[in-house]
C-alpha cells in the first residue's frame, strides 16, 4: 500500500520533467530556438518529416500500446480467492516473430523518407542558381564566416539574403564542432580537414538564432551565431560597406586613443583585425587569417563573445574580466591572464578607450 502510494505521488514527475526539457529546447539564453517554427525550406522539410510520419506513427504506437495494455490489466486482473497460478509460457515463435516484424516495419517506414530527405537536403543547387556561396569555420568557441565571392570576411553574425539559396562549406579550425540554425536549417557537423556542405534557402526575414550542437569543449554553449537575413538591396549594401576602406576615428577623441592602444601596447591586434577583407585566392578556407574574430563594423553585431548581448556595458565586463566572462577562451587564456601575471591588466580608462574604438567603427 505504501509503496504504491509513493509511486502514484512520484509519477508527475514525468509529465513535468518532460515539459522542462522540451521547453529548454525552445528558448536558449531567451532567444528562440525552435525547430517548429521553420523559417526556411530546410527546415520546414524536416519538420514535415517529424510530423509526418514520425509524429503520428509514434501517437499510433503509443495509443496502441497503451489501451491494449490497459485492456489486459483490467481483464486478467486477480479476482479475490483465486490462488490460480497463471499458464506459463515459454516462447512463441508466431508472437516473437511479430513483435520482430511490426518494429522492423515501423522503422523503415520512417527511415525510408529520412534517407531520401538527407541525400535531397544537401545537395549543391550549382552555378546556376545564383547561390550565395559562404564558407563557415568553427572555432573554439566562435563562428567564423568568409564570403571568396566578395573578399570579406566577419563573425558571429551570418548574413544572407531572403529567398536565395544558401551554400555553406562547413570546416573546422580546431575540434569537431557542429552548426545548426534551428528555424532554418538541420545540423551539420564541422570537422577538421573535411569540407562539409549545407544548402537551404531562408523564407523570411529576421535574426535567427545559431548554436554549436556537437560538445566541444568547456565553452561550448557558449559558442552562439546569429543568422541576419536580408533583403539583396540590404545584403549588398552590408558588402559595399564592408568593401570600403576602414573607417578611422578623428583625431585627438577617445576613439582614436582606443585605436592607439588596440594597435600598440594592449595588443589586441596580435590577434585581431578590424579590416574585413582578405584574399581569398590566398587564403583558402583551411588557413587561418587571424587567432581571433575578425572585429569590422563591431557594433552592427548581434552578440560578443559568441554568446554575450553586444552593448557597450558587455564590451567592458568583456574587456576587462575576460577570464571570469568566458573562462578557457584563448582571450582568457592567452591574454587576459598572461597579463594579470604580469601586473599588466588595462586600467579602467583605457578599457574605456578601447571600447570607443571598437563602438567608432561604423
Ligand atoms: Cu563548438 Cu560546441
Amino acid at each position: 500500500m505504501q509503496g504504491t502510494s509513493v509511486r502514484w505521488r512520484l509519477a508527475w514527475i514525468f509529465p513535468l520533467g518532460g515539459l522542462l526539457f522540451t521547453s529548454g529546447c525552445g528558448v536558449i539564453g531567451g532567444k528562440i530556438a525552435s525547430t517548429s517554427d521553420p523559417a526556411g525550406d530546410q527546415a520546414r522539410h524536416i519538420w514535415n518529416l517529424f510530423v509526418v510520419p514520425v509524429w503520428w506513427l509514434t501517437v499510433a504506437v503509443f495509443l496502441l500500446v497503451t489501451v491494449w495494455m490497459l485492456l489486459n490489466i483490467i481483464r486478467f486482473r486477480r479476482k479475490p480467492g483465486d490462488t490460480r497460478i497463471p499458464p506459463q509460457v515459454h516462447g512463441n515463435t508466431r508472437l516473437e516473430i511479430a513483435w520482430t516484424l511490426i518494429p522492423a516495419i515501423i522503422l523503415a517506414l520512417i527511415a525510408i523518407p529520412s534517407t531520401r530527405l538527407i541525400f535531397e537536403l544537401n545537395r549543391d543547387p550549382g552555378q546556376e542558381s545564383n547561390a550565395l556561396r559562404v564558407e563557415v569555420i568553427g572555432h573554439q568557441w566562435w563562428w567564423e564566416f568568409r564570403y571568396p565571392e566578395y573578399g570579406i570576411v566577419t563573425a558571429g553574425d551570418l548574413h544572407v539574403v531572403v529567398d536565395r539559396p544558401v551554400v555553406l562549406t562547413i570546416t573546422s579550425q580546431d575540434v569537431i564542432h557542429s552548426f545548426w540554425p534551428p528555424r532554418l536549417a538541420g545540423k551539420v557537423d564541422a570537422i577538421p580537414g573535411r569540407h562539409n556542405t549545407m544548402v537551404f534557402t531562408p523564407e523570411e526575414t529576421g535574426v535567427f538564432y545559431g548554436q554549436c550542437a556537437e560538445l566541444c569543449g568547456a565553452q561550448h554553449a557558449h559558442m552562439q551565431f546569429r543568422v541576419v537575413v536580408e533583403t539583396q538591396e540590404d545584403f549588398d549594401a552590408w558588402v559595399a560597406k564592408h568593401q570600403r576602406p576602414v573607417p578611422q576615428p578623428a583625431a585627438g577623441t577617445l576613439a582614436a586613443q582606443g585605436k592607439e592602444l588596440f594597435e600598440g601596447s594592449a595588443g589586441c591586434a596580435g590577434c585581431h583585425s578590424v579590416d574585413p577583407r582578405y584574399d581569398p585566392t590566398t587564403t583558402p578556407i583551411n588557413k587561418t587569417l587571424m587567432i581571433g574574430p575578425n572585429l569590422a563594423y563591431f557594433p552592427e553585431r548581434h552578440t560578443l563573445a559568441a554568446f554575450l548581448p553586444n552593448t557597450p556595458e558587455n564590451l567592458h565586463q568583456w574587456i576587462a574580466n575576460t577570464e571570469q566572462v568566458k573562462p578557457y577562451s584563448t582571450m582568457a587564456e592567452k591574454w587576459w591572464k598572461i597579463r594579470a601575471q604580469q601586473n599588466m591588466l588595462l586600467t579602467d580608462d583605457q578599457v574605456n578607450a578601447i571600447v570607443a574604438y571598437l563602438e567608432s567603427l561604423r
